[in-house]
């Protein structure tokens, strides 16, 4: 598996050529001549709150390994031009091989950091020239949908920021730490950001360089897109693009799975 790895300054490995790529039906292992979009799938965190011996994102839900339901859902795309998967150190050298049930030509792996914004950071920097539209997205979301993705997708052509995100319905509490409620916060105003979130590659790129140099991190990367007064949109994501955060999520998104949309 060695011999045909190219690695670059920090350690990112090609994916190699010799591996199965049986999962990718023929007719979409390759992008289109003009595909620009950049798939950044972070998948470096250790998963502390659901515990346990394996990584959560490489445990199976609804059929397959959390993580691998992102990377072919991004590949079953014309649009697409690569997808970089940012993976904890240890697998970078040695990665699952169920992951290469995908379109191998067009999968780049790259080494997490300590928080996700650097995990983020680091997938940034190994996106190929042509990519024009960056995409990022949470290996903890396994089921991220094609109408999400082109919605994101044709706002950043736009040149803003797009999330997927869902209008919060619950009443909204602030509260202090003896749990007293201090006040209600205007629920008609509030959503839920989910991923994935799509930025031009060079807006997103410099409110990186930007977060790096200030040594600021953030949940999201739309965060760190406002801090620099750029525009961010929302668009309509879905119950099903859940973060799989804690054990009794699995049973949740393998029930929401079943359901149709
Ligand atoms: N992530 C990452 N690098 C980090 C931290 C998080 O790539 N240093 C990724 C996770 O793998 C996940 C996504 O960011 O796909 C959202 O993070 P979260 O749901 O918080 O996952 P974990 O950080 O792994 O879980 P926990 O916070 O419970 O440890
Ligand atoms: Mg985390």
């Amino acid at each position: 598996m060695s011999t045909d790895r190219h690695e670059d300054h920090h350690g990112d490995v090609r994916a190699p050529g010799n591996l199965p790529r049986d999962a990718t039906p023929p007719d979409l292992r390759a992008g289109a001549e003009d595909a620009d979009v950049g798939v950044v799938i972070v998948a470096a965190g250790s998963g502390s709150r659901v515990g346990g011996a394996e990584l959560k994102q490489f445990r199976w839900v609804a059929g397959k390994p959390m993580l691998l339901h992102s990377v072919q859902a991004f590949h079953s795309r014309r649009d697409v031009a690569m997808v970089v998967c940012v993976l904890p150190k240890a697998f970078v050298g040695d990665p699952p091989p169920w992951l290469f049930q995908c379109d191998i030509d067009r999968l780049l792996l790259s080494v997490g950091g300590r928080e996700r914004t650097e995990s983020v950071a680091n997938g940034l920097e190994d996106l190929p020239d042509e990519v024009n539209v960056v995409l990022i997205h949470d290996a903890a979301r396994p089921f991220v949908s094609d109408a999400t993705i082109d919605r994101v997708i044709a706002e950043a052509r736009c040149g803003r920021g797009a999330i997927a995100a869902l209008p919060v319905v619950d009443t909204l509490k602030e509260v202090d730490d003896s749990g007293r409620v201090v006040r209600t916060l205007d629920r008609a105003t509030l959503w839920r950001a989910q991923t994935p979130q799509a930025f031009p590659r060079d807006l997103i790129e410099q409110a990186h360089a930007k977060a790096r140099a200030e040594r600021i991190t953030a949940t999201d990367d739309a965060a760190l897109f406002e801090q620099l007064g750029l525009p961010v949109v929302v668009v309509r994501g879905s119950e099903r693009a859940m973060k799989i955060t804690d054990e009794g999520d699995f049973a949740r998104a393998d029930a929401l799975f079943s359901v149709n949309e």
